[in-house]
């Protein structure tokens, strides 16, 4: 038997200003994004923003449906919606703010796992580590790439 451990290596940051100015405008453009989500069931409104290689940043909100399956989280409909208006550029890095009735949450969420994957797909494609900022009022947390989320993934390679 072989045990075998994973570690994953996130900074957390108890303030916008020690962030690089590129990435505390990334979380302002998420923050402002969640403001757009449409989330009348959850209440809970989340925004993603995208970078991209050529400074571009794209944006994206959470999309709830009566049919509650039907709707999309922030983060993928940023990506697919990068991916669909660039479809070659490479995405940077990925910013995601997210709010309750209370206002912006205090701890950062993680994405859920199906955006994860998607995002680890992207970052798989483009070759490029995907720079993660998940913003909380008390602390940001930053991973220099989707592995450190998901560690143990499945991806297109095992298909062939
Ligand atoms: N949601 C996101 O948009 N991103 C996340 O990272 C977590 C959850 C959305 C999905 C749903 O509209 C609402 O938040 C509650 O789960």
């Amino acid at each position: 038997m072989n045990k075998r451990e994973i570690t994953s290596v996130l900074y957390e940051y108890n303030s916008l200003a020690e962030l690089e100015k590129v990435y505390q405008d990334l979380i302002e453009s998420a923050k402002e994004a969640s403001e757009n989500a449409y989330a009348p069931y959850s209440k809970f409104k989340v925004g993603a923003a995208v970078l991209l290689e050529n400074k571009e940043i794209v944006i994206g909100n959470n999309q709830e449906n009566a049919a509650y399956p039907s709707g999309l989280c922030a983060e993928r409909v940023a990506i697919f919606y990068a991916n669909a208006k660039y479809p070659d550029q490479k995405i940077k890095a990925i910013a995601i703010a997210a709010k309750n009735n209370d206002g912006f949450v205090s701890e950062p969420i993680s994405p859920c796992g199906s955006c994860l994957q998607v995002m680890l797909e992207s970052e798989k494609k483009s070759a490029t580590p995907i720079k993660v900022l998940l913003f909380g009022k008390k602390s940001i947390t930053m991973a220099d790439s989707v592995k450190q989320f998901l560690p143990i993934n499945f991806s297109g390679d095992m298909l062939l």
